[in-house]
């Protein structure tokens, strides 16, 4: 018999969301990001609220009515390094991460003060990448906590499963949400959507096509069922 050693009670958890895309400035009027809105992590945020014992929201800049989740702890950031920092700060045992943000991997390397004034050559604009946030909690930090469950977000043209597991491993995480994006529009900014999730213990599920709202609710039922299944071996 399957006696198991650890049981998974969500009420004793914190969930942290992350949403929306954050900015990498160029100079005080320009930015690099991207057209996330923050719908999935605004849902994931809203509907956990029901399951969790509280939940933080730490957004980017999403479109207006995804910025707050009325009942949650609301965190607003601006660049990647900010949303980092903010979501280091949340960590601590029992704790339910899931980064469906969409922070920007490349930054200038060189900020001007001042705004940089057009004239008629060509610029040269060099990047840097990013920190990636959840591999630095995957690889350095998951080790200091009790119980931290990290689920991150793929976005993937093609070969979903093959870039999702590659993505479970080099980020040292426990789950992934994958979804297919550019073929007809999907993921992003579309409505609707299908998700698959893949875990470190080789499971996989596919959730949708359905409303993003809908997927969220889906998505937290799923991994509350498969954490529960899991949980001895986190
Ligand atoms: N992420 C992060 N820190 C970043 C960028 C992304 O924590 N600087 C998180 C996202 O919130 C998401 C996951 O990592 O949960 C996405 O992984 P990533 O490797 O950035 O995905 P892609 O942008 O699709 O990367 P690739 O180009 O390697 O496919």
């Amino acid at each position: 018999m399957n006696i198991k050693t650890k049981i998974f009670n969500p009420k004793e958890f914190q969930l942290v969301i992350t949403s929306g895309p954050t900015r990498e400035w160029l100079d005080p009027v320009r930015f690099i990001s991207n057209p996330s809105t923050g719908i999935t992590g605004y849902f994931l945020a809203k509907f956990g609220l029901e399951i969790y014992k509280n939940v933080t929201y730490i957004a980017g800049y999403t479109t207006e009515q995804f910025k707050n989740v009325l009942g949650a702890n609301n965190i607003s950031v601006d660049n990647t390094q900010s949303m980092a920092n903010a979501v280091f700060k949340e960590l601590k045992d029992n704790t339910i991460l899931i980064m469906a943000a969409a922070p920007a991997d490349f930054t200038p390397s060189y900020y001007s003060e001042k705004k940089i004034k057009k004239n008629s050559e060509d610029q040269i604009l060099v990047l840097k990448p990013t920190i990636d946030i959840l591999k630095t909690i995957g690889i350095e930090k998951q080790k200091n906590y009790k119980n931290l469950i990290l689920v991150g977000f793929a976005a993937e043209t093609d070969n979903i499963k093959n870039h999702a597991l590659e993505k479970l491993e080099k980020k040292n995480i426990h789950f992934v949400c994958a979804n297919q994006v550019y073929k007809t529009q999907k993921g992003f900014s579309s409505l609707e959507n299908t998700i698959y999730i893949y875990d470190r213990w080789g499971g996989e599920v596919i959730i949708g096509p359905d409303s993003k709202e809908i997927i969220c609710k889906k998505i937290l039922e799923y991994l509350n069922k498969r954490i529960t299944e899991i949980f001895d071996r986190v």
